[in-house]
């Protein structure tokens, strides 16, 4: 085995070598500890502000294990942990931010591989891409999905559950008391949200890129198994490093491929889209929106979860997880089989056998639960550069629709009108909403599924048509238009549509028309003034640099990879 990069500090017999060695003796670690063993880097996005993660600490001591086992030496260390429900005004802001953190953290310490801990939503994207653009050995490994939801007799789904209850209480259907009560039931375990929000859908992104042990996605977090699955990676991590098996190696575009098909088969979040791009971006691959269309939006929906079906997290997990999922996509030649992954082994010799143990949760793909589980992109005059619709969750009827604009310029005049009966709407417009992309909110907030008005509601209708340049949450669903690119903010044609406006949405072709004349644009563009630069600190160099939703929404200079060697020694 080659020289280990952490002798860089430790191996050496001089003074900088005593101080590397000593500072780290005052924690207990004998001499023998620093003779070139591996030292693997325990990537932690533990907080008590990330309910999510919570249970992290407890699952980097099981890691650890794995590692002495293997004859490693484990040294957690924090990074910045971003809390979904709990960050404002969107922990999408902080999602380069904390990627920079786990880059640097990665790259100034004595570390040889890297296990990353990854749950909530953008705890995963930050980790990979951080990681990615050092390129150690790295391994993902998730905190697994909460325990079902339990409420009045039925499952709960987390997010889901919510915008669900939320409209009821609009409608005058539920009791506001009622509706509270079951915020203890929702959340009744240690675990990420157990719909295939953002942070299901992210964990078996890891799983099919190839960059976690297999079955990784939806072990439940209070598991035993998910701790031994820990333990598996503390072993294997030390292994990868005695291999040189580095990340660029698994983040192939084989294996961004199979992420995508895959994303489709689960009926997973838009968000995934702007993560992989932004993933993609740092190891080199060159991936798009039509990658995307491509590979994901003919393929069917096989996984009948919330929010596009009926199922949880852990009905999933005992079902057969994202294994049996992988294994009908490779069934029907839609996979890249020969895709490297962590374990060394390709994607195919991983899942090929992998048992399904309820059809009615994973459908084959001769008979799916959907015909249609990807992203499509929507193109035209109100989105040059694109636009997404999720096609699991979207309603059928309003695939092909054309309807008045009801414009709502920010999201503080949309809440401060939505609930106003007098609000001139009704079933077959179309809401739009401004100002809430990576610039205009900024952080691209998860608010483009705009609850509907009350009046609307109480007729029993529960989708209309919504158009945004924000994202929504993977809990999410209706026939919702996201990430219009170019966004409002930065003067797209979505800054100049007024309500009364025709657009016309047709999904089958791939159309998003506003039917303004270009005349008329043309002054309107002419009357819009570009909102002003946040006046300091990261909001400003967040909005200076962030690119737009198609090309992942990273900041322009972290696009790539440095590698890890750094030359210098710090005293
Ligand atoms: Fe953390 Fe949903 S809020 S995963």
């Amino acid at each position: 085995m080659k020289k280990l990069r952490s002798q860089e500090w430790y191996g050496r017999r001089d003074r900088d070598g005593f101080v590397y060695r000593s500072w780290m003796k005052k924690e207990g670690y004998p001499h023998d500890l620093f003779d070139g063993r591996p030292i693997i880097g325990i990537c932690n996005t533990w907080s008590e502000l990330t309910p999510c993660n919570s249970h992290f600490r407890d699952i980097a001591d099981w890691v650890k294990r794995g590692v002495w086992e293997m004859g490693g030496v484990p040294l957690e260390f924090p990074v910045m942990s971003l809390g979904e429900t709990q960050l404002r005004p969107a922990a999408m802001l902080f999602r380069n931010l904390a990627s920079m953190d786990v880059e640097e953290s990665i790259r100034g310490n004595p570390m040889d591989g890297v296990v990353l801990l990854m749950g909530c939503d953008k705890t995963t994207p930050s980790l990979l891409m951080g990681a990615a653009s050092c390129d150690l050995p790295t391994i993902g490994l998730s905190g697994g999905p909460m325990l079902s939801g339990k409420f009045q007799g039925h499952d709960l789904g987390s997010g889901t559950g919510v915008w669900q209850m939320d409209a009821k209480v609009r409608s005058g259907e539920m009791k506001i008391d009622e509706f509270f009560e079951a915020e203890s039931c929702m959340h009744r375990s240690k675990g990420h949200c157990m719909t295939m929000g953002t942070a299901s859908t992210m964990a078996s992104m890891v799983e099919s890129l190839g960059m976690s042990l297999p079955g990784n996605a939806a072990i439940p977090a209070v598991d035993a198994r998910r701790y031994t699955l820990a333990q598996m990676t503390g072993r294997r991590i030390v292994e990868m490093v005695r291999e040189d098996l580095r990340m660029s190696q698994i983040l192939t575009r084989a294996a961004f491929e199979n992420s995508i098909r895959a994303n489709a088969a689960i009926g997973g979040s838009t968000n995934a889209l702007i993560h992989s791009i932004a993933l993609a971006g740092r190891v080199g691959v060159q991936l798009n929106l039509d990658d995307w269309e491509r590979l994901g939006s003919g393929l069917p929906c096989l996984v009948n979860l919330q929010p596009s079906g009926q199922y949880l997290m852990e009905d999933f997990y005992y079902a057969g997880g994202v294994p049996a999922v992988l294994r009908e996509l490779g069934e029907a030649q839609v996979l890249e089989r020969d895709a490297l992954t962590v374990n060394g082994k390709s994607i195919w010799e991983n899942v090929r056998e992998a048992p399904c143990w309820n059809r009615d949760v994973i459908r084959t793909f001769a008979q799916p639960f959907k015909p249609t589980g990807g992203v499509a992109v929507l193109r035209g005059n109100l989105a040059p550069d694109g636009a997404v619709i999720k096609l699991s969750a979207a309603s059928p009827h309003l695939l092909q629709h054309r309807g008045r604009a009801v414009v709502f310029e920010n999201i503080e005049d949309f809440h401060a009108r939505i609930n106003d009966e007098s609000l001139d709407i009704d079933e077959n417009c179309v809401m739009v909403l401004k100002n809430c992309g990576p610039r205009g909110y900024p952080g691209m907030s998860e608010v483009g599924n705009m609850p509907l008005p009350p009046k609307v509601l109480r007729k029993g209708v529960t989708d209309m048509v919504r158009i945004s340049d924000a994202r929504m949450s993977g809990t999410a669903y209706g026939t919702v238009i996201l990430h219009a690119c170019p966004e409002a903010a930065a003067g797209g044609p979505l800054a100049l549509v007024r309500s009364g406006d025709m657009i016309s949405l047709d999904v089958p072709k791939r159309r998003l028309t506003l039917e303004v004349d270009d005349n008329t644009l043309a002054a309107r563009r002419a009357e819009w003034k570009a909102p002003p630069l946040p006046e300091r600190g990261w909001e400003r160099l967040y909005v200076k640099h962030v690119m737009q939703a198609d090309k992942g929404a990273d900041l322009d200079f972290l696009v790539g990879h440095s590698g890890a060697p750094v030359g210098r020694d710090s005293h």
